[in-house]
């Protein structure tokens, strides 16, 4: 998903060069009317794609559900579940005002035309595993979105955000505080967190796109829909991740470097996963190949968008 979001418009028309001087400036638009073409096609594709993302993060922690150990454990799958359909309709709303209609995407559309993050069509395996998601990937996309709250040009992007990220923080606490939970429970528990780790920590890695030498014309950062770089995300989620693993003595695919003060990854990277096994080559490979593979889609296409179609975290989830 990250890496489709290199929407590609060019910013050559004296328009586009003086939307662009008024964003430097610091400026906030409130109106779709007041952004040149260039800038609200941008948007328009970044809005669309953000939207349709979450729509598939609900079908995804659905197949957490079955696992949940208990009530209380239920209980808190619904919640996200729930907020998850709140940020894609929330979204969705948004993108309205683009002229894209999420509900015709997500409900009619030729399922071929979703795309997502590779993660998304790979089901959860077990309640550890949907924690320790919660305490890496929220981590991850609560960086894509807290970006957009604190530097969009786009004033009701903002304010739409506001609330989709106390969720996804509240996602990523509630992950962190059970990983905590299984790590310190029992020997079984704690291989059960470990080999969480050992699957979702790379696609972390991955959330964030391609690296930023390989991006060509960054749309989102020109009319500054969002301020921070892929780069810069991962890296931030990075130290945040790791500092986490180490606190409680997590193994994870980097160590920390004392020169730099710093978190390095010593894994692969990128490198190939395997969505049958939920394993990973641990040999690198190109972004390219990286990218062709995650297009293929994963196990859970196209179930996961028959399941959504049917409203299954509707009525049917209790
Ligand atoms: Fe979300
Ligand atoms: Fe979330």
């Amino acid at each position: 998903m990250a890496e489709e979001m290199n929407v590609m418009v060019e910013a050559s028309s004296d328009i586009e060069a003086q939307q662009i001087e008024r964003i430097e400036a610091g400026e906030l638009f409130e109106n779709v009317e007041d952004l040149s073409p260039g800038y609200r096609e941008a948007l328009k594709q970044v809005i669309h794609i953000a939207a349709i993302s979450e729509v598939t993060v609900l079908t995804w922690a659905h197949t957490a559900y079955d696992t949940a150990p208990d009530i209380g454990a239920k209980i808190a799958v619904c919640a996200t579940i729930q907020d998850e359909v709140g940020h894609a309709h929330q979204q969705g709303l948004l993108a309205e005002r683009f002229d894209v209609d999420i509900h015709e995407g997500t409900f009619h559309d030729d399922i071929a035309k979703i795309f997502t993050w590779p993660i998304m069509e790979v089901p959860i395996r077990n309640y550890v595993e949907f924690v320790v998601a919660q305490c890496l990937l929220d981590r991850a996309g609560l960086h894509w979105t807290k970006d957009i709250e604190l530097h969009s040009s786009f004033a009701p992007y903002r304010r739409t955000l506001r609330k989709v990220n106390f969720e996804e923080g509240f996602h990523m606490r509630h992950g962190a505080h059970w990983t905590e939970y299984y790590w310190n429970k029992s020997e079984e528990t704690k291989a059960a967190v470990q080999e969480a780790f050992d699957w979702l920590f790379p696609h972390g890695v991955m959330w964030f796109g391609k690296p930023d030498d390989l991006k060509s014309r960054p749309a989102m950062l020109q009319y500054q829909i969002r301020k921070w770089t892929n780069d810069f995300m991962r890296e931030k989620w990075l130290q945040s991740a790791c500092a986490f693993a180490a606190k409680h003595g997590i193994k994870v695919p980097a160590e920390y470097d004392e020169d730099q003060k710093k978190w390095v990854l010593t894994m692969p990277y990128p490198m190939l996963y395997d969505a049958e096994n939920y394993s990973w080559s641990q040999e690198q490979c190109t972004q390219k190949e990286y990218w062709s593979n995650a297009r293929k889609g994963g196990p859970m296409r196209p179930e996961a968008y028959e399941r959504l179609r049917r409203e299954e975290w509707g009525e049917k989830l209790w």
